[in-house]
């Protein structure tokens, strides 16, 4: 068996809390649910509009966790001061705009080369190792070497709304996506052509000796498709983790309830 480091994203469980602004549901209980269920890795994306993680959960859970944390950040000059000094294990750098609903794509290292090395520079300054969050194409990962990185997440979106559009139902797809109204056998060869770009992407990265995770819209059912590709050796899965915590959780969260209202 060859290594598969799971990293288990909790901003959504601060989505939750954000949403009534109280606390509750807490982010440290999840960060020890995480870490007692077997998750290898603690994702966080410390956003500049800290729609839900916030600075006080960046400190709090860097220091109760057991687990690495790998904190997910735009190249912004006052988010990355905060990362320095926070020092997490590893700081993924990932394209923001304030108006997405969550991370659209991958970085464009190809058009911010030099803001993004100098970004990796600072990190780097403060021994923290970086990962870049690509697109999976040739460019991305050669630029990825070529400025510093030690690992490159590839952008596993498009292959997991293909997925989903072409098994419907099966989860994640984007509402805005257009290719809805495409014909099968079209969304067959673009998945197809998706998943060959991911697979070449490892291959090209891991023999640049540059460490290769996946993720964005990975889910119980396209997982297995992304286990295949033997270059990546950790997924960061957010989303679909939370939201089927939800049903494999309420039914006891409402017999809980039930026995606190019975007289
Ligand atoms: N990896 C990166 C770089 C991300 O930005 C996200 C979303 O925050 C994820 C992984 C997790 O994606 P999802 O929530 O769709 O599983």
């Amino acid at each position: 068996m060859s290594r598969m480091n799971l990293g288990v994203n909790i901003d959504h469980v601060a989505v939750l809390r954000e949403a009534r602004e109280v606390n509750d549901p807490d982010i440290l209980e999840a960060l020890y649910v995480a870490c007692q269920s077997g998750a290898d890795q603690i994702t966080i994306h410390l956003r500049e509009d800290r729609r839900h993680i916030q600075d006080s959960d960046v400190t709090n859970i860097m220091m109760h966790s057991k687990l690495p944390v790998n904190l997910e950040c735009s190249i912004n000059k006052d988010i990355l001061n905060i990362v320095c000094k926070v020092k997490p294990h590893r700081a993924t750098l990932v394209p923001e705009k304030r108006e997405e609903v969550t991370t659209e794509g991958g970085l464009d290292v190809e058009g911010s080369k030099e803001q993004i090395a100098y970004a990796i520079e600072q990190l780097h300054d403060s021994i923290i190792p970086v990962s870049l969050f690509i697109d999976p194409t040739p460019t991305a990962v050669q630029i990825s070497k070529e400025i510093g990185a030690e690992m490159v997440e590839l952008h596993t979106g498009t292959f997991a709304n293909l997925f989903a559009m072409l098994h419907s139902n099966l989860g994640y797809s984007n509402h805005s996506i257009k290719e809805l109204q495409l014909p099968r056998y079209e969304l067959s060869s673009r998945l197809e052509k998706s998943l060959e770009e991911l697979k070449n992407a490892a291959s090209q990265a891991n023999k640049l000796g540059l460490e290769v995770a996946a993720g964005h819209g990975l889910n119980y059912h396209n997982v297995h498709e992304i286990m295949k590709i033997e270059e990546i050796v950790e997924l960061n899965i957010g989303q679909s983790i939370i939201a089927r915590s939800v049903f494999t959780g309420l039914k006891e969260a409402i017999k809980e309830m039930k026995k606190a209202t019975t007289r």
